[in-house]
């Protein structure tokens, strides 16, 4: 285990990559499935280059639950994006993930579509966008089958429905024939979900895929989700801008801000030992009873920085009331205490006092 420090200056991203080991949190007992290292992702925009992922590091346990929070535009998507090789051609990508031991960062594309789908699989935010709305969902369920497997039209319509069955969608076999608008946004999550298990991924990767859905839904989604989790085996990193949602699920937490992880742990340190200022901001503004309900993050005041010219300092600086001369130089994402990271040079004092939220690893 490390503690060295990963600064959060712009600095040169090749002199960072060769450095022997960058901040990483915690490994686990089990041997990982992805091991994310010093991850960056810069786009090229209009002559400006903007650093949307800032040397982001994780491991994920085969059957665990890791949920990235942040606010919006913090690099949550396109730091798993960067995994899939989900990028435009303007961005660019440094450091490491390995998926059970290959390296997924700069795999050509004819490689990388063999892996996704079949090994790591993704559920978006709008299943309405993401189906064909012209096809049958039971023919769009095959055809994801068909794509990973060699077997013929009738087997890949029974495992179809093996999987509508799988998802919880009443009557499957009716439902098998329907087209996406002949379903309600619930229902349409759960046919996407049973497109991303269709080669049974061993991770699957979860985009605010429940933002857009009513709390009761979404509740519904995320069991199912866990659920699936559960019974598959499969390691599931939830993106999610719902600290309630993450608290009440995943088991490991990053907490994301302008590009960079700045608070990691296991759900129910972090949201009961909080240290880092914005995390406590994010958890601070949320009352009790909202975050049972699962409220979006609350708005701090100030803006992110801009990431097409990065702060050299602690990025959080201008919208921290703990901030001092000293986070000028920016603070080591590191491990303070055991299984608990942050970056910060003043984190608040461990007051143990969101011992209500809600606990994952107790799952
Ligand atoms: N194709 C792109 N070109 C330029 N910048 C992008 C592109 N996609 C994302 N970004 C920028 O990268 C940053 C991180 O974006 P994203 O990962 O989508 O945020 P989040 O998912 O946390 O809301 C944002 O500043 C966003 O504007
Ligand atoms: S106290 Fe300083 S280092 Fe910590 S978050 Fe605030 S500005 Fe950053
Ligand atoms: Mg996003």
């Amino acid at each position: 285990m490390t503690t060295d420090r990963t600064t959060y200056a712009s600095e040169d991203v090749s002199a960072t990559a060769r450095s022997a080991e960058p901040d990483r949190p915690a490994e686990s007992a089990t041997a990982p499935l992805l091991q994310v290292r010093d991850l960056r992702v810069r786009f090229a925009q209009r002559g400006r280059s903007v650093h949307a992922v800032n040397g982001l590091s994780y491991e994920l346990a085969p059957g665990r639950m890791l949920a990235i929070v942040g606010e919006s535009g913090s690099g949550k998507s396109v730091g798993v994006r960067a995994l899939m090789g989900l990028l435009p051609p303007s961005a660019q990508v440094w450091g490491s993930a390995l998926f059970d031991g290959t390296e997924l960062v700069g795999m050509p594309e004819r490689e990388m579509r063999r892996h996704r789908g079949a090994d790591i699989a993704m559920v978006f935010q709008d299943p309405a966008r993401s189906l064909n709305p012209t096809m049958r969902i039971g023919s769009q369920i095959t055809e994801a089958i068909r794509a990973h497997a060699d077997i013929d039209r009738g087997a890949a319509q029974e495992r179809a429905v093996e999987l509508l069955r799988l998802v919880r969608l009443a009557a499957p076999e009716q439902r098998f024939f329907e087209y996406p608008h002949q379903l309600s946004g619930g229902m349409r999550q759960r046919v996407m979900i049973a497109i991303a298990l269709a080669a049974q991924p061993r991770l699957l990767i979860a985009d605010e895929a429940t933002t857009s859905l009513d709390v009761t839904t979404q509740a519904q989604i995320m069991e199912l989700l866990l659920e699936l989790q559960q019974q598959l085996g499969m390691a599931v990193i939830l993106i999610s801008h719902d600290l309630g949602l993450a608290a009440s699920y995943a088991q490991d937490v990053i907490v994301m801000y302008a590009g960079r992880a700045v608070e990691y742990a296991s759900a129910s340190t972090l949201f009961e030992h909080v240290r880092m200022p914005y995390t406590r901001a994010l958890l601070g503004a949320i009352p009790l009873l909202e975050r049972e309900a699962h409220t979006l993050l609350p708005v701090i005041p100030g803006q992110p920085p801009d990431l097409s010219s990065p702060p050299v300092d602690c990025p959080f600086r201008p919208r921290c009331a703990s901030a001092t001369e000293q986070c000028a130089e920016p603070p080591p994402f590191a491990e303070h205490e055991p299984g608990h990271w942050w970056a910060c040079w003043h984190p608040t004092p461990d007051e143990g006092t969101h011992d209500n939220a809600g606990d994952g690893a107790q799952r």
